[in-house]
C-alpha cells in the first residue's frame, strides 16, 4: 500500500544516513591504511569498508523486513546472487564510486534501490561527504534533502547533442573491444572529425565524475543533460533510476535501446550499457541523432 512505499522511503533514507556515517569513518580509515584490494582486475577495487556497508544495510533491512529479498554489490561477488523476482526487493551499492573513496576524492555515495513486482519504486543515494541525499518514490517525484524538488530549476528543453553537458564513464571494463566502443562514443561527441566543417557540433563537454546512481542524480537534478555508459550493474543505478525518471529522465537500457527509441522496462535493470537524457520532449528524436553520430 503507499503507507508501506512510505515507511519504506523513511527507513531508507535514515538507513541511507547510517551507511553514509560509516563511510566518512572508513575514508579516513582508507586513507591512512591504504588497505584496498583488487577484484575482477586492478581498477575494480574494494575495501573493507565496502563489506562493512553493505553488512550494516543488509542486517537492518532483515532486521525491519525479514521478507524482503536482498541483492547488493558485495554479497554478489562473494556468491550470494538471488535471482530478481516479484518480491519486494533492496538493491544495494553499498559504496558507489569506491574508487573515488579510495582516493579521498569526495564524490561516491550509498545507493539505496527497492523494486517491487520487479519495477524500481524506490530510490535514495546518498552522498555523505557533501551531505546530499537524493530520494524518490515512483509517482511522486525525486528531491534533493527531503526539500527541494528536482529539477530545482526550470530546465530548458533537452539541447541538441551539440550543446549538451555529458557524463560518460570509463568504468572497470577496460578490455579492448569495450574500450574502442567508448573511445569511438567519446570521440564521436566531443571531436569534430572533419577539422571545422562540422565546426559547433561537438558537445559542450564531458564529465566523468566517477559514480554512476550520482550521475542519475545529476540528470535528475538537471546538471547533466544525459549520461550514457557501457558496464553498469543493476545496485549501481536501481536508485539512480528512480530519481532520473521522477526528475523527469528517460532511462534506457542496451535490451530496447534509446537508440531504438523505446522505454525502459524493469527487466533492462540487468542489461549493461545505459542512457539517461534529461527532459521527456523530443527523446525519440535525440535518440535517433544520438544514433546517426
Ligand atoms: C562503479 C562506478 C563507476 C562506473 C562503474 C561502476 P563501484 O561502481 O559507479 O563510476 O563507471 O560502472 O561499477 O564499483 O564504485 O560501486
Amino acid at each position: 500500500t503507499q503507507k508501506d512505499l512510505d515507511e519504506i522511503l523513511t527507513f531508507t533514507i535514515a538507513l541511507a544516513r547510517k551507511a553514509g556515517a560509516l563511510m566518512l569513518e572508513g575514508s579516513k580509515a582508507i586513507l591512512s591504511s591504504h588497505d584496498v584490494s583488487e577484484k575482477k582486475n586492478a581498477v575494480d577495487l574494494v575495501t573493507e569498508y565496502d563489506v562493512r556497508v553493505e553488512e550494516l544495510i543488509r542486517s537492518e533491512i532483515e532486521q525491519a523486513y525479514p521478507s524482503f529479498a536482498f541483492i547488493g554489490e558485495e554479497s554478489y561477488a562473494a556468491g550470494k546472487r538471488p535471482e530478481l523476482t516479484d518480491a519486494p526487493t533492496y538493491c544495494v551499492d553499498p559504496i558507489d564510486g569506491t574508487t573515488n573513496f579510495v582516493h579521498g576524492f569526495p564524490h561516491a555515495c550509498v545507493s539505496l534501490g527497492f523494486l517491487y513486482k520487479k519495477e524500481p519504486s524506490i530510490g535514495v543515494v546518498f552522498n555523505p561527504f557533501l551531505d546530499q541525499m537524493y530520494s524518490a518514490m515512483k509517482g511522486h517525484g525525486a528531491y534533493l534533502n527531503q526539500s527541494t524538488r528536482l529539477p530545482a530549476h526550470p530546465l530548458a528543453p533537452f539541447p541538441s547533442l551539440q550543446t549538451a553537458l555529458i557524463g560518460m564513464e570509463w568504468g572497470s571494463d577496460r578490455s579492448a573491444s569495450t574500450m574502442g566502443k567508448k573511445t569511438r562514443s567519446f570521440t564521436q561527441v566531443a571531436g569534430d572529425p572533419t577539422g571545422g566543417v562540422r565546426g559547433g557540433k561537438m558537445a559542450h563537454g564531458f564529465r566523468s565524475l566517477g559514480s554512476a546512481a550520482l550521475n542519475y542524480c545529476a540528470v535528475a537534478a538537471g546538471q547533466l543533460d544525459m549520461y550514457w555508459e557501457i558496464g553498469c550493474y543493476p545496485w549501481d543505478i536501481a536508485a539512480g533510476v528512480v530519481i532520473a525518471r521522477e526528475g523527469g529522465g528517460q532511462v534506457f537500457g542496451d535490451k530496447a535501446s534509446a537508440l531504438e527509441g523505446k522505454v525502459f522496462t524493469s527487466d533492462m535493470i540487468w542489461g549493461r550499457k545505459y542512457l539517461v537524457i534529461r527532459g521527456v520532449a523530443d527523446t525519440e528524436e535525440k535518440g535517433s541523432e544520438t544514433q546517426k553520430r
